[in-house]
C-alpha cells in the first residue's frame, strides 16, 4: 500500500476548508488529502466524524515554578499526556528565568526534561525576568536564532515585573532577533494599592483577589504595552485578555495596522469573579491572572474571537493542587496575596470551546480549527508543518466526535492537579481518537504513547514578524539607538 495509514470518511476541517475527504500518510507525514484514496497499511475509518489538526496549546505552565516560588502539579510526563486526552498534539510551555538564573541554563534544561517525559511534539518559550546584559546580549539572542522564537514578560509580579524601559530593552531584542513578545498585561501598582488596602480592612478571603485585579489594571497596562510596542513597531502578544477594555485597546490597534495581537482562554468566557465568592478557602480554586470578570466581559470576549481581534484560544493551564504544596501555602489562614495563581485546563480547553462556541453557534467550525490550532503554528512560527492538514504537514490530528455528551469530572482527567473549576458541567463534542506524527496516541480512552515519544519542534519566525511590513520613519529611528536596525542619524 501507498499510505502506511489511511484516515477514511471524515468530514475534514481546516482553519478555511469544509470538506468529505480521505488523508494518506507516510512515514509520520500527510502525504496526500483527496475526496477518496487507496486503503492503507492500517485504515481508520472516520464517517460521522469531523477530522481537525491536533490542538496546540501555546499558552500552559508545565513543571515550572510560579512568581511565589510554588511548583506547578504537573510535570512533562502528566502535561502532555493530559493535553493529548484533550485533542492536542503540541504543547508550548514556558522555561521560566527567575532572577539570578541563566536563562541559557533555564531553558537547556527545560528541553531536557521535556524530551525526556513529552508524549506529543513540543516546544517552549522563555520567560525574561532578568534582563542582565548576559541575558539581553547572549543568551536572549542565541536561543532566538535556536528557534525559540518567542518570550513572555510581565508587567506585574513583584519578582518578574519588568519596568517600562526593560520592555523597551527586550523589544528591541525581538525587534533585531525576529521574535515574538508575549506580555503578561497588569498594572502592578493598582493590584498593590487596592490589596494593600483590603488588607488592612481585613478582607482576605479568596475574591478579593478578583477585586485587587481591578480591569483597569490590565486594560491600563494594554493600552500602554501596545504603545511601547509602537515606539518600536514591534509585534506582539497580548495574552490572556479579560477585559473588554484590553479588546478595545487591541482592536484600536489593528485598525491603525499595528501588529498587535490577542489570546484569550476558557476561563474568561465561562467563569466569572462570583466563582470565587465561596465559603472559606473555597474560592481559590478559582483564582487566577488576571481573575474572572462579568458576563459582560464574557461577551466582549466571544465577540472578539469571532471578530478576528482575538487569535488564540489557550488554556493558561497553571495547575496547582488545592493545598498546601500548592494554591494554599498557609492552609485555611491563606489570604488571597498568598494563594497560588491559575487553574487547569488543557485537557477541557478544546472540548469547552468546541461545545460552548461552536455548537452555541457563537464562531465557526473554521474558526475553532483557526482559534485552536492553526493560528497557534503561525503566530508561533510552526505553520505549515504543525496547525494544518495538507500534503508535507506532519499527521498530527483529531478526529473529533461532534455529538458525543460527556459531564466533567476530575476524576476521568488525567493532569496532577485534583479539581477541575468546570466539575459538573455537560459538554458535547469530545475528541475520539489523536494522531501524533501518524500514530494513534490516544484511541478508545487508553494512552499509547510512551514518555519521550515527544519531539522538539525547532521554531522559525512568527508569521507577524515574517511579515514584510515596514516599520515607520521613527520606529526605524528607535530601533537603530538600540542596534536593532542600521543606525538613522536624525
Ligand atoms: O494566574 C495565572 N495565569 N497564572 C499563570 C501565570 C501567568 O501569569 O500566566
Ligand atoms: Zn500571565
Ligand atoms: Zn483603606
Ligand atoms: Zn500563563
Amino acid at each position: 500500500s501507498a499510505f502506511d495509514l489511511t484516515i477514511r470518511h471524515g468530514r475534514i476541517i481546516t482553519a478555511t476548508d469544509d470538506f468529505q475527504g480521505d488523508i494518506g500518510i507516510v512515514d509520520g507525514r500527510i502525504a496526500a488529502v483527496a475526496e477518496r484514496l487507496s486503503p492503507g497499511r492500517r485504515d481508520y475509518d472516520a464517517a460521522g466524524r469531523l477530522v481537525m489538526p491536533g490542538g496546540i496549546d501555546s499558552h500552559c505552565h508545565v513543571e515550572q515554578l510560579s512568581s511565589m516560588g510554588v511548583l506547578c502539579a504537573d510535570d512533562w510526563y502528566s502535561a502532555s499526556v493530559s493535553a493529548a486526552y484533550g485533542g492536542n498534539t503540541c504543547i508550548v510551555p514556558f522555561a521560566a528565568q527567575h532572577r539570578g538564573q541563566s536563562l541559557r541554563e533555564v531553558a537547556e534544561q527545560y528541553r531536557a526534561s521535556a524530551a525526556a517525559k513529552s508524549v506529543i511534539d513540543f516546544s517552549y518559550h522563555l520567560i525574561v525576568s532578568d534582563p542582565t546584559p548576559q541575558t539581553l546580549e547572549t543568551d536572549l539572542p542565541s536561543l532566538i536564532r535556536e528557534g525559540i522564537t518567542s518570550f513572555k514578560v510581565f508587567m506585574t509580579y513583584e519578582r518578574l515585573k519588568l519596568d517600562d524601559a526593560q520592555l523597551l530593552e527586550v523589544f528591541a531584542i525581538a525587534a533585531r532577533e525576529g521574535a515574538l513578545p508575549m506580555v503578561h498585561a497588569e498594572n502592578n501598582d493598582v493590584i498593590t494599592w487596592v490589596a494593600r488596602h483590603l488588607l488592612r480592612h481585613g478582607l482576605t478571603a479568596p475574591k478579593y483577589h478578583a477585586t485587587s485585579h481591578a480591569p483597569v489594571a490590565e486594560t491600563e497596562a494594554t493600552n500602554r504595552a501596545i504603545q511601547l510596542a509602537s515606539l518600536l513597531d514591534v509585534p506582539v502578544m497580548i495574552v490572556h485578555v479579560s477585559t473588554q477594555g484590553a479588546a478595545q485597546a487591541i482592536h484600536a490597534a489593528r485598525t491603525l495596522g499595528a501588529p498587535v495581537h490577542g489570546e484569550t482562554c476558557p476561563h474568561y468566557l465561562l467563569l466569572t469573579a462570583d466563582d470565587l465568592d465561596l465559603p472559606g478557602v473555597e474560592g481559590a480554586k478559582f483564582c487566577c491572572s488576571p481573575p474572572p470578570r462579568d458576563p459582560a466581559s464574557q461577551a466582549a470576549l466571544w465577540r472578539a474571537l469571532a471578530g478576528g481581534t482575538l487569535q488564540l484560544f489557550s488554556s493558561d493551564h497553571a495547575p496547582y493542587r488545592f493545598d498546601e504544596t500548592g494554591k494554599l501555602p498557609s492552609g485555611e489562614a491563606t489570604t488571597f496575596k498568598q494563594i497560588a495563581n491559575g487553574l487547569p485546563g488543557l485537557e477541557v480547553r478544546m472540548p469547552l470551546l468546541f461545545s460552548e462556541g461552536v455548537r452555541k453557534g457563537r464562531i465557526t467550525l473554521n474558526q475553532f480549527v483557526a482559534l485552536t490550532s492553526t493560528n497557534h503554528a503561525l503566530m508561533y512560527g510552526m505553520h505549515p508543518r504543525k496547525g494544518t492538514i495538507a500534503p508535507g504537514a506532519d499527521a498530527d490530528i483529531v478526529v473529533w466526535d461532534p455529538a458525543r455528551e460527556r459531564r466533567i469530572t476530575w476524576a476521568d482527567l488525567h493532569d496532577a492537579v485534583g479539581y477541575t473549576p468546570y466539575e459538573g458541567m455537560t459538554i458535547t463534542g469530545w475528541p475520539d481518537v489523536v494522531f501524533s506524527r501518524g500514530e494513534a496516541v490516544v484511541e478508545a480512552g487508553t494512552l499509547q504513547a510512551a514518555a519521550g515519544r515527544g519531539r522538539f519542534v525547532s521554531r522559525g519566525q512568527p508569521a507577524p514578524v515574517r511579515s514584510a511590513r515596514v516599520p515607520g520613519t521613527e520606529a526605524r529611528f528607535m530601533r537603530s539607538l538600540s542596534g536593532a536596525g542600521p543606525f538613522t542619524a536624525r
